[in-house]
């Protein structure tokens, strides 16, 4: 007999970990989450924090995320991407990134409500944590996952407590491993993963020092130092990132993975911030320092029967275009509610299969865009002529010819600000963070089909309420307090919802009934003039793709579940239909 249970119980309390705790506690779920160590990331690695996992944070509500906000610096001094020698030495150049070019900003305010920041791991992941634990979940720290067994009713997972040195069990009517790059969980499942891990070896230096004078007059979250022949490391480049402006820091260094990682002391740590820094009198306050490698790799599926695996567990790379947080906290979404309607008896088990079929095709579109923006630093590389071995002398040579007369620095100089301008892929992939689209069994396309991408799917959003993509954003108005809604902020907090205008009465008295046959909350808005919330601007009606009598079902993590173009002869039983098959009751 398991000495405790649960309804699931969550492996980890990162990213993915806490978020889901999070949610199914706001949904009421009991749930439990523990970690090994006996505290939260203890490093700041994640950062950038993407528009789609702040629509997240917003939907647990307007605490969570305000205080997100509160602690992240703005996208303001997030976007002067700079390249130099050092940060005292020349600047080799500079790209605007994180939604801050004007052009990039203005598709960001039109495509969400919130807005990207910065917002280190040592302070998101205690935001989510404690939301989780005020809401309901319980929480054991220094915890370690050890094994599991899973029935036809349940799961039971060995624990050890490490305090005591115990073992014991839980039994849950589900599992989620969201242990990490290094899962266990994973490996139990024998879950099929592609690729390769440990591909190369980075280091992580977190320091306190002030380098305001190098660096507030472009602020910038990365500050990438180009230094031929570096004594350290070995990739001829290094970067600092800024953890708190302008005064912590975290330098990223490689190492070479096929030899031992070194270690990294004070002396060495100093070393290394003073060669990037430029300054060979800089003093740091070293607060820790350790060793990771990049990986490559995903799982092709997330779930083995009642045991689930997501973040780092189910997709595998290095932090560039920063979508590890990111993807973690969004499969939590994704998985959130299907697991809470379903153990509230409102939907059929099959509506989990739908996790993976929806999550494991982003896990490798993820992994593959992180690692190909690693090889898309190598034009920047070839343009400064610092790929022809290791002569630092003609290195330096290369890198000087730029700043000649002449035709061939003509070309040099073309080619360098077209490699620096094509890194938009990894530092302003607006497209690659916001157009994630499903196809499962939870989501009824009824034949409609998907609209082309009519620009770059990876730089840019495209809004559209085909099945599957996530409901785009439009600001409409309270018709009583005229305050500015957004029609996401209609949807989502674990319901589903119905959007409809004048004419889409039917579908309103349909969801009505259904949502008592059915037994499931179904929010329904008409948006028209004198009704409960008014498009005044238009531009709901501009991006919707329904008439006004049409309909759209969203699902609770604000995905679209089905579209009516216009009124059906029968709202009731069409609707039916296709909640009976989104929420596998069939
Ligand atoms: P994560 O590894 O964070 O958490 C795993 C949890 O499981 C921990 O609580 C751990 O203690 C626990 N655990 C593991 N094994 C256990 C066991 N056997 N028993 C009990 N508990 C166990 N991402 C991003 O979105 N934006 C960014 O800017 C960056 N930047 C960045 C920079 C650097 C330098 C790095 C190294 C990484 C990033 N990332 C990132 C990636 C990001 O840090 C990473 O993707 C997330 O932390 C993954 O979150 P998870 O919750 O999946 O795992």
């Amino acid at each position: 007999m398991a000495e405790m249970t649960t309804d699931v119980l969550i492996i980890g309390t990162g990213p993915a970990g806490s978020s889901t705790a999070a949610l199914l506690a706001s949904y009421g779920i009991e749930t439990m989450i523990v970690n090994q160590y006996r505290w939260l990331a203890n490093t700041p690695r994640a950062h950038i924090t993407n528009q789609r996992t702040m629509e997240v944070l917003r939907d647990l509500g307007p605490d969570v995320e305000s205080e997100a906000y509160l602690h992240a610096t703005e996208q303001d001094l997030m976007g002067e991407n700079v390249f130099c020698e050092s940060l005292a030495g020349e600047e080799i150049g500079r790209m605007k990134s994180w939604g801050t070019h004007p052009n990039s900003r203005a598709e960001h305010q039109l495509s969400s409500p919130s807005h990207m920041n910065d917002l280190p791991q040592t302070f998101m992941e205690p935001i989510l944590f404690t939301t989780a634990c005020k809401r309901g979940a319980q929480a054991r720290m220094s915890t370690q996952y050890v094994s599991h067994v899973q029935d036809a009713e349940g799961v039971t997972t060995t624990l050890l407590d490490r305090l005591s040195g115990r073992k014991f069990e839980v039994r849950s009517k589900y599992l989620i491993g969201a242990d990490g790059g290094n899962s266990l969980v994973a490996e139990h499942i024998t879950t099929p993963i592609e690729g390769k891990m440990g591909v190369g070896g980075s280091m992580n230096i977190y320091f306190k020092a002030d380098l305001s004078k190098y660096v507030a007059h472009r602020p910038s979250v990365l500050y990438w130092v180009m230094q031929p022949g570096a004594d350290v490391g070995g990739i001829g480049m290094g970067l600092v990132r800024m953890i708190r402006p302008w005064n912590e820091w975290l330098i990223v260094w490689g190492y070479d993975i096929n030899e031992p990682a070194p270690k990294v002391d004070e002396a060495f740590a100093t070393n290394v911030a003073r060669q990037l820094v430029g300054d060979p009198d800089l003093n740091i306050e070293l607060i820790s320092a350790s060793v990771w490698t990049v990986n490559d790799a995903y799982a092709t599926h997330m779930q083995k029967d009642r045991v689930f695996i997501m973040g780092d567990a189910a997709h595998r790379h290095p932090p560039s275009n920063g979508l590890g947080s990111n993807t973690s906290i969004q499969d939590g979404f994704n998985l959130a509610w299907k697991l809470a309607m379903v153990l509230k008896g409102q939907a059929g088990a099959s509506l989990l299969d739908s996790y993976s079929a929806e999550r494991a095709p982003i896990a490798k579109q993820i992994v593959t865009r992180a690692n190909q923006s690693i090889a898309e630093f190598g034009p920047i590389f070839e343009a400064l002529g610092m790929t022809g071995g290791s002569d630092v002398k003609q290195i330096k040579a290369s890198m000087d010819a730029r700043c000649d007369p002449g035709d061939a620095a003509v070309a040099q100089r073309e080619a360098l600000r077209k490699a620096i301008a094509f890194k938009n892929y990894e530092f302003d992939a607006h497209g690659v963070e916001m157009n994630q689209r499903y196809a499962s069994n939870a989501i009824v396309t009824a034949g409609q089909p998907e609209p082309a991408f009519n620009k770059d799917k990876e730089l840019h959003y495209h809004p559209t309420t085909w099945p599957g993509a996530r409901l785009p954003h439009a600001w409409v108005f309270d018709g009583n307090t005229g305050e500015k809604v957004s029609t996401l902020d209609l949807c989502g907090k674990g319901a589903f919802t119905i959007l409809t205008g004048i004419g889409g009465e039917a579908w309103r008295d349909a969801a009505q009934t259904l949502a008592q046959q059915v037994g499931i909350q179904l929010n329904v808005h008409i948006i028209g003039p004198r009704q409960t919330y008014v498009d005044h601007s238009g531009d709901w009606a501009r991006i919707c793709e329904i008439a006004d009598d049409g309909c759209l079902l969203v699902r609770p993590d604000h995905h679209v579940a089905w579209r009516a173009p216009v009124i059906s002869k029968d709202p009731k039983s069409d609707l039916f239909e296709v909640l009976q098959q989104v929420l596998g009751r069939n």
